[in-house]
């Protein structure tokens, strides 16, 4: 049966170590392979992208495969989409998508008999999540027992480190402000995973108190791709939410700092600190394409 990668909970527990140990692996030995050759991919962009579209592009060339990308803009959307899940020249490859609803990516799975990756979505950034955890393991050699503090909107990165922090047993902490959290269903689903792991899940508005004893410091934008509107508004609701030398002084002397990028500088993050000692953010960028390489081989092979 085909499997999709909607989700971080698209895995099992066992999977999820398994890509993050690969990933490391083909990171640690990166030869061109031909374990897809003669294959297409497709890939939708209904919102922006830079790193997720080059690190695939170039995860779908080093495994002997080829590329089709599609923007927004070139597409007729929703027929488009559902055309290149079911036509017969993407038959037994994937499709890439990057767009607004999750159920959009869910719908597409179930209609369509090839594997469905969400390369971003409002509700998931799982692909983002993956490369992150490769990045957390290959610094401190282990998961289990860290601590990450994410601190800024609960969006969707948030949403996806909740739910693979707990599954591989790390504690994290969600500092947002009032009116800013996660959704809760998804930290109830963190809790429930979490209980099975010894993870902790909190979520809280006191973005200092979250921080104290850190192992990972987390942030990303304050508007995310289609909450532009609301820029000036969350600039200053915030703006106590910044990552900068004083909050990153209460985490552990050895914590690192990690954002997924595109950065505003001076907004969540401060130039000191996304160029300083601690951060690893140019890590997490490269990592996504051993991420994707890792999980594109483990849904078609
Ligand atoms: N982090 C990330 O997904 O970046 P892009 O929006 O540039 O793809
Ligand atoms: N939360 C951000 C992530 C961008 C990679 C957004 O959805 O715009």
């Amino acid at each position: 049966m085909k499997r999709d990668f909607l989700a971080i909970e698209s895995l099992t527990t066992e999977e999820l170590h398994g890509l993050l140990d690969r990933a490391a692996k083909m990171k640690a030995d990166r030869r061109p392979s031909d374990v897809l050759a003669g294959r297409s991919i497709g890939m939708i962009f209904e919102k922006p992208s830079t790193r997720t579209r080059v690190s695939f592009e170039v995860a779908i060339a080093e495994l002997g495969a080829h590329a089709v990308v599609l923007n927004a803009s070139e597409l007729q959307l929703g027929r488009g989409r559902r055309m290149l899940a079911r036509a017969p020249f993407l038959a037994d490859r994937a499709l890439v998508v990057r767009t607004f609803e999750q159920d959009r990516l869910e719908r597409l799975a179930r209609w369509g008999d090839i594997p469905i990756v969400n390369a971003l979505s409002d509700l998931m950034h799982p692909c983002q999540a993956l490369a992150d955890l490769v990045t957390v393991q290959e610094r401190f050699g282990k998961l289990a027992g860290l601590s990450l503090t994410y601190v800024g909107d609960g969006n969707n990165v948030a949403h996806s480190l909740l739910t693979g922090g707990a599954m591989v047993g790390m504690n994290v902490t969600v500092a947002t402000p009032a009116g800013y959290e996660p959704i809760s269903q998804i930290v109830k689903r963190a809790e429930e995973l979490a209980a099975g792991t010894g993870a902790r899940i909190g979520v809280t508005t006191d973005a200092a108190a979250a921080a104290e004893g850190a192992d990972v410091l987390y942030t990303d934008v304050w508007a995310s791709m289609g909450q532009e509107r609301e820029v000036e508004e969350r600039r200053l609701i915030f703006a106590p939410y910044q990552v900068n030398g004083a909050l990153v002084a209460r985490a552990a002397s050895n914590a690192i700092v990690m954002h997924c990028l595109p950065a505003h500088r001076g907004e969540e993050i401060t130039d000191e600190v996304i160029e300083g000692p601690q951060s690893v953010v140019w890590d997490q960028a490269e990592n996504r394409l051993h991420a994707q390489k890792a999980l594109l081989e483990w849904l078609l092979t």
